[in-house]
């Protein structure tokens, strides 16, 4: 009657050998109303959810689940959904990204305690993603991702306005006298008008993009609004996926491998995607023990157009970029110009090329033609010199042109605080030539390394119409955000990396083309500045934030805890009945 089968959910409800634990792992899941045969030695699929009402993205993920599970079910597997901590960039404070790791050892623990012999991946608000493919990652069981998929089009005044993007255009209108308050009021609800993630091609749309792109998915899973029925069909069928992946033992590292990586930095450039992608793709090729590094960037991304004309880069949304034929689309265009390694595989068994190869494109204005992109260069940029020896990072796409060389001074602030109270100053000495500099934002600093890099500009100068100037920092900005922002300087001004010697009035040279990025001061001088530097540190001396300053990677190797890097297995070495 207890039949064993060879899956790991057989050790808890399977096992002869300990007829009391059985009783007990069975028993107590029975008073659900599950009948007997479910524990009959099936795939039993784990359902990581990261709905919660307080991630308002992620709102709508118990309906998806319910799709996932009637896969599951067709495919003669047994769900269990299970909640995990569900990082939201809208509301968690200090900011969402100080908690992605946490999450991710939630993920983990949940999945390796757990009688779980494949997992499905709920994924939507920027760090959800990140968080769960870093847990699932360091357990490497058979794991397959769907993404909740972006709202619906924001609708404004008889315009287009897109998730963040418009944020940061309505308030500089707004600083500028050009809106009223009410307009601005008014544009919450236009711009969030159904359920599902940022519509820009923000960091959330493009983890998603990652996800596809890595395999991790069924073809479609970014794009697909939060809204439509083939969201939910995906889901269904990634339920029923799940249960053959288990059969076929196609566990996750088996799909993610280095050159699966190469190809999500290619797909990360044709779609114009977020710099944060840089940050969390290092941090899961980590617990999979693959070596990312910045050079990677350099290497894979050069050249790559951006094709996705999408905010904040270009001008349309997700639900456009879904209609015009989505990621699928994008990868067939760089594997007819052989970008791609054509072979690698995805979640449903068959290669990204199999995949994609046939993927139809309906508007030519959304995804452009290889030959006549939205930018000829586009991808990440990694730059560095005597400010940033470990690197830093700038998106091109999203960047102004003429800025991309340039040498100005320095408008230096210590802390995001000194910034805010500065900026607006009348007395502040800046002109649209100066370089802002922020410090004390990086992952120790802030701590969590929080998106502030894309600074608000001097209202003096919104006033006379100036909309960019260049930014640098060590903190992050929002994938939704635009402008000549240099981000991620590693290492970070809190541990004196040479950020923090920056000084009022120094002049910084600056050429995206050549990669570089430099203080024109003296080296003496920039090591007598450092040796004298007093970092702006946080006041946590306990808790999960102290844990976290004290363990904290660099940007440039994905600001993971360093305990956690690597994988550690699905094996539970202990049990207590
Ligand atoms: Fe959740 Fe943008 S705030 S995806």
């Amino acid at each position: 009657m207890v039949k064993k089968s060879k899956y790991r959910s057989s050790a808890w409800y399977n096992s002869k050998d300990h007829r009391r634990d059985t009783f007990i792992h069975r028993g107590w899941m029975r008073n659900q109303g599950h009948p007997s045969h479910l524990f009959d030695g099936r795939p039993v699929i784990g359902i990581c959810n990261t709905w919660s009402e307080l991630t308002p993205c992620n709102g709508h993920f118990r309906e998806i689940a319910e799709s996932v599970k009637k896969g599951v079910y067709e495919a003669g597997g047994f769900p269990l959904e299970f909640p995990v901590f569900s990082a939201s960039e809208s509301n968690l404070r200090p900011t969402a990204m100080l908690f992605r790791n946490l999450a991710s050892m939630d993920v983990e623990e949940a999945i390796r305690g757990n009688p779980i012999d494949g997992v499905v991946l709920l994924m939507g608000c920027d760090k959800t993603t990140p968080s769960l493919l870093m847990g699932a990652a360091s357990v490497d069981l058979p794991t397959i991702g769907i993404s909740g998929g972006p709202m619906l089009n924001g609708h404004h005044q008889g315009k287009i306005i897109g998730s963040g993007t418009g944020v940061w255009q309505l308030d500089a209108d707004l600083s500028a006298g050009k809106i009223t308050e009410e307009d601005f009021i008014e544009a919450e609800i236009s711009m969030s008008r159904s359920k599902g993630n940022c519509m820009t091609m923000g960091t959330a749309s493009t983890m998603g993009s990652m996800v596809e792109a890595l395999g991790m998915s069924l073809p479609n899973n970014a794009a697909i609004p939060a809204v439509d029925s083939r969201r939910y069909a995906l889901a269904h069928m990634s339920g029923k996926r799940i249960v053959e992946m288990v059969k076929e033992d196609l566990i996750m590292s088996k799909i993610v491998t280095k050159k699966s990586f190469e190809n999500a930095i290619k797909v990360n450039g044709a779609i114009g995607g977020s710099t944060n992608a840089v940050i969390h793709l290092a941090a899961v090729a980590g617990r999979l023990e693959i070596d990312l590094k910045l050079s990677d960037w350099e290497k894979c991304g050069k050249d790559i157009p951006t094709l996705v004309n999408l905010q904040p880069s270009g001008k349309y949304l997700m639900e456009d970029f879904y209609y015009a034929g989505g990621v699928p689309v994008v990868i067939r265009r760089l594997l007819e110009k052989n970008i791609l390694d054509k072979d690698s595989l995805t979640a449903n068994g068959k290669t990204i090329s199999e995949n994609n190869k046939n993927a139809k494109c309906w508007n030519n204005d959304v995804i452009k033609e290889f030959d006549d992109p939205l930018v000829a260069d586009g991808g990440i940029k990694i730059l560095r010199g005597n400010i940033a020896p470990n690197g830093a990072i700038i998106k091109p796409s999203a960047a102004t042109p003429e800025l991309m060389k340039h040498k100005g001074k320095a408008v230096v602030f210590e802390s995001v605080e000194e910034f805010h109270d500065k900026i607006d100053s009348p007395d502040l000495e800046v002109d649209e030539n100066s370089i802002l500099v922020l410090k004390n934002c990086g992952p120790k600093g802030y701590p969590g390394m929080a998106e502030v890099g894309n600074m608000r500009l001097p209202q003096k100068l919104l006033k006379k119409g100036i909309r960019d100037m260049i930014r640098i920092s060590d903190a992050r900005m929002s994938g939704t955000a635009y402008g000549t922002v240099i981000l991620h300087t590693a290492p970070e001004a809190a541990i004196k990396g040479p950020l923090a010697a920056v000084q009022n009035n120094d002049f910084i040279e600056i050429d995206v083309e050549k990669g570089s990025m430099n203080l024109i001061v003296d080296d003496n001088v920039i090591k007598e500045r450092l040796e004298n530097y007093k970092p702006v540190l946080p006041d946590i001396k306990s808790g999960y934030q102290k844990m976290y300053i004290d363990h904290v990677t660099q940007a440039d190797t994905g600001a993971d805890l360093d305990f956690l890097i690597g994988k550690r297995g699905s094996e539970v070495k202990r049990h207590s009945h």
